[in-house]
Formats: structure tokens, sequence, C-alpha cells
């Protein structure tokens, strides 16, 4: 029997690896940032379409991988001060984190121990006690009971146990609030792992500040819509406004332990889709590159003419003006000045950070159906007044000073223009994948190297969902 090799016969070119930035490109530029060692994950078929729709699984995953991680949820500067708090919602859990003295931060379940009822409904707020609405009871925000309404009316014996606030695991890293509900996590910072921390060193994410928040519910699998945000092989035919300034083909892509992910897209360097339609040139520079160029405050007359030497017009306007631009780039490499940082920390949040902001995404499972996914879309910015990335909108109620926390907004409908073009694009794809791998003709994905971390993904996911992880 002759072995079937599949329509296109052979790949004889195929590239594996090294998967790297061609930085011939724009000469020059050197890319500062280390190459993690390549993972071979395998090109098998991933045959488990269940995944995305059926409610046995998205209970599984609640009790195998939601209940089990550390889960990015905020910023310190969310509750800026002693005695600030918000609430967190998280399938079919609610969270308090409260601020403590200092960089401290607290965590409970926002539940009452009288009979249940959740008695914390405002996203942010700021108190040092908390009384449930339904008889009353009073808890401090260290999680104490410390009032019974009528008390003596309750027996002894129901009283004389632990009745304080259920505490959760709550632990912050460079200003990012992450929180468990497995009592036996080992600690953020193994979660995390050497190499992905010390990846982003020079970040100063401390900080940061909330300057957008909008969350709109999605009709499709969480999963279904991660994975548009982890590859970038979808670049070329959904976004291709992006092809005229971000290549997406020589794209660095970093594996990280524990599932957590990068992918390097650099910036000011069209991709060769979008070459190849200009037969290798450009007529002039594309109006996003003269955003750069303007944010680095490069003069209109010193523009170059050539694409080929924005990137470097932009590093060295960065470098020359930043003073004027409110930051301190001396820590960053010239690279880190430019291109799109695309991060995962598993399993449910993605960063695209540049040294003065982050558009950090969060796609959180619904409690009951798994066509559903909350989706979060936020920019954090440093504090102050510095230019940040043009492609990151920001609130007209936004506090540039941090000391107003800024509300949430809450939107109807998929997509619409709050959620900016690019993401509208993947907003308007993703259904017409969830609806398809629903059917009995489609028999599983066959990733490429492209999409090795959405490989990477499931490599991690199965590891929780099969107790390999625990
Ligand atoms: S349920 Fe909270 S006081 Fe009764
Ligand atoms: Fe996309």
């Amino acid at each position: 029997m002759t072995r079937f090799e599949g329509p296109l016969g052979k790949n004889k070119d195929l590239r594996i690896e090294p998967w790297t930035p061609n930085f011939e490109k724009t000469p020059g530029i050197k890319g500062g940032q280390t190459k993690q060692p390549y993972v071979d994950f395998g090109g098998d078929r991933m045959a488990d379409n269940e995944k995305y729709f059926s409610p046995e699984v998205l209970a599984k995953e609640w009790d195998l991988l939601c209940t089990k991680v550390w889960m990015i949820v905020g910023h310190l500067n969310d509750v800026p001060e002693e005695d600030c708090f918000m609430k967190v919602d998280y399938g079919r859990e609610s969270f308090i984190i409260v601020r403590g003295k200092g960089d401290s931060v607290r965590a409970f379940f926002n539940v009452c121990q009288h009979r249940g009822t959740r008695f914390v409904t405002a996203d942010f707020g700021r108190a040092k006690s908390w009384t449930c609405p339904f008889h009353h009871w009073r808890y401090t925000n260290d999680g104490k009971l410390d009032n019974v309404y009528e008390r003596e009316s309750f027996r002894e014996e129901t009283l004389c146990r632990n009745l304080d606030l259920a505490p959760i695991k709550v632990e912050a890293w460079k200003g990012w609030i992450f929180i468990n509900m497995d009592p036996n996590a080992g600690p953020l910072t193994d979660y995390l792992g050497e190499r992905f921390r010390e990846s982003l060193d020079a970040f100063e994410y401390r900080k940061f500040i909330r300057l957008y928040d909008v969350r709109q519910t999605w009709n499709m699998n969480w999963k279904a819509a991660i994975e548009a945000f982890i590859e970038g092989y979808h670049v070329t035919a959904i976004h291709p406004e992006l092809c005229t300034f971000m290549d997406d083909y020589y794209v660095q892509h970093d594996i990280y332990d524990n599932g957590h992910g990068r992918s390097i897209f650099p910036f000011m360097e069209p991709a060769q889709s979008y070459l190849a339609t200009t037969k290798g040139g450009q007529e002039g520079l594309r109006d996003e590159m003269k955003l750069f160029l303007s944010a680095a405050l490069v003069d209109e007359k010193d523009h170059p003419k050539r694409w080929q030497d924005v990137k470097a017009a932009v590093i060295a306007g960065k470098r020359r003006n930043q003073a004027k631009l409110g930051f301190d780039f001396s820590r960053f490499s010239d690279d880190q000045l430019v291109d799109d940082w695309n991060l995962s920390f598993f399993p449910f949040a993605t960063f695209n950070t540049h040294p003065e902001g982050v558009l950090f995404q969060r796609w959180v499972p619904d409690a009951e159906d798994p066509r559903k996914t909350h989706y979060h879309l936020q920019i954090y910015a440093m504090q102050g007044d510095c230019v940040i990335p043009s492609y990151m909108p920001i609130s007209p109620e936004a506090d540039r000073t941090g000391k107003n926390v800024l509300p949430i907004t809450r939107l109807e409908g998929m997509g619409g223009p709050a959620l900016g073009f690019v993401v509208q694009q993947d907003v308007d794809l993703v259904p017409k994948f969830q609806a398809g791998i629903e059917s009995r003709g489609f028999k599983g994905a066959s990733y490429g190297e492209q999409e090795i971390r959405v490989r990477q993904f499931y490599r991690e996911y199965y590891r929780y969902m099969n107790k390999q992880r625990f």
C-alpha cells in the first residue's frame, strides 16, 4: 500500500528551525532577545474536536485546569491604596482582591459564610469592612467575621466554628496580580518559570496603570478564541493592513516552561505577502510607519524615503527624544523599542507588550456554556504623560496619574469599534471557525510551524486534563 503523502506531496522546503527574524531586512538592527531552544511538538493532526463544544469537557476543564492554574487578574494599581478592593468574576466563582500595607494583597471567595450570598457587587471600591445584603453579617477586609446581626438568636455551637471568609492564594509579580484556587499550588514564580520571567526583566510593569477596559461576551469556545491570538499565520488573510508595516513570517517564536510563550513580530518591516504585491518596493511610507515616526518625534521633513530605513529612524528618534517622550529607554534593546512581543500567560491571557504599554487580553470560559467566552481587552501603560503605542486606545475617563481607578465598560453584541479593527477582524472570523469545527466532516486541526504556540498550548492543556500536571 502506498503511503498517502498529502495533496502537496513531500514538503522538501520544510522550515522548522531556526524560525527567526530576518535581520538582513533592516541592516544595522540586531535582535537583543535570546532565542529559546526549539521544542518539537510533532506534526500530528489534533483530532479531539469535542473540546470546543462539549459541556462535559467544560466541566472537566473547571475541575482540572481552571481551579489549578495561576490566573493573571489585574494589577496592583487597580487597587492603588490600602483598603482598596476589586471584584474578579471567573467562571462560576467570584473573588475579592484587597490591597494591604505596601505591595501586599489578600484574596477571598466573594461568599458570605452565613448562607452563601455574594456580598460584593461593585467592580472596584474601598472599604474597611463589607456587610452582606441578606442578613447583615459583617466582615473586615482581612476576611474576619466581625459582626453577626442579632447574634443572640444563634446557638453557641452554630457560631463556634470558623466563619471567616474563605481565602484564596494570591501573589503579585512586577505589579501583576495572580490568583490560584488550588490551596496546594506552588509559588507563582515557579509557575512563570525563570526563563520567562527573565525575558521580561527590562519592562517596568510595576509603574503601569489601566487606561482602557472593555469586556464582551463572544459566541465561541474560549480555546477557539485564544488560538487566533497566539499565532500569526492568519495575519495575511485576516489582517492585511498589518502586513504593510509588520512581518508576519520571520517571527521569533519562543516556547517557555508551563505553557507560556512569546512571539516577536518585527514592526516597521512589511510582510513578504505585502512586498510581493509591490514588487519588492514600497511607494513612499505607509501611514502606520509615519505614525510610528511621529510618535518618536521624528520631524516629517526628516522622515526616511524608504521603508528599509524607518525602523532605525524610529529607534534613533526614541533614544534621542526620550526626555520629551517622558520615558527612559536606556534599559531596552533597540528591537524592544519597536517590535511587538506577543506573550501568552497560560492558559487565559496574552500581552502585546512594548516598553510604554501593554495590550492585555483575557478569554474567560463561561460557567455553563462551552460556546461562550468572556473577553476582556485592557490597556495598561506607564503612569504619567509618556507617549504610548498609537494602536493602543485610551479611555476618555482614564486618569494617567493613577489616582482614579478606571471603571469597566461592558459591551453588548460581538465586536464593534471599541475593540479596534484588528480584534474586530478576528471576532468576525472565529465564529465561522467555531461552527466548522463542530462538523462531523472535520477530522481535526493540522497545525504548521507558524502555529507552534497553539501546539504548545494544547500540550500543556492535556497535561492538566490528563492529570499529569499535579
Ligand atoms: S447570607 Fe450573608 S448574612 Fe445571611
Ligand atoms: Fe488576529
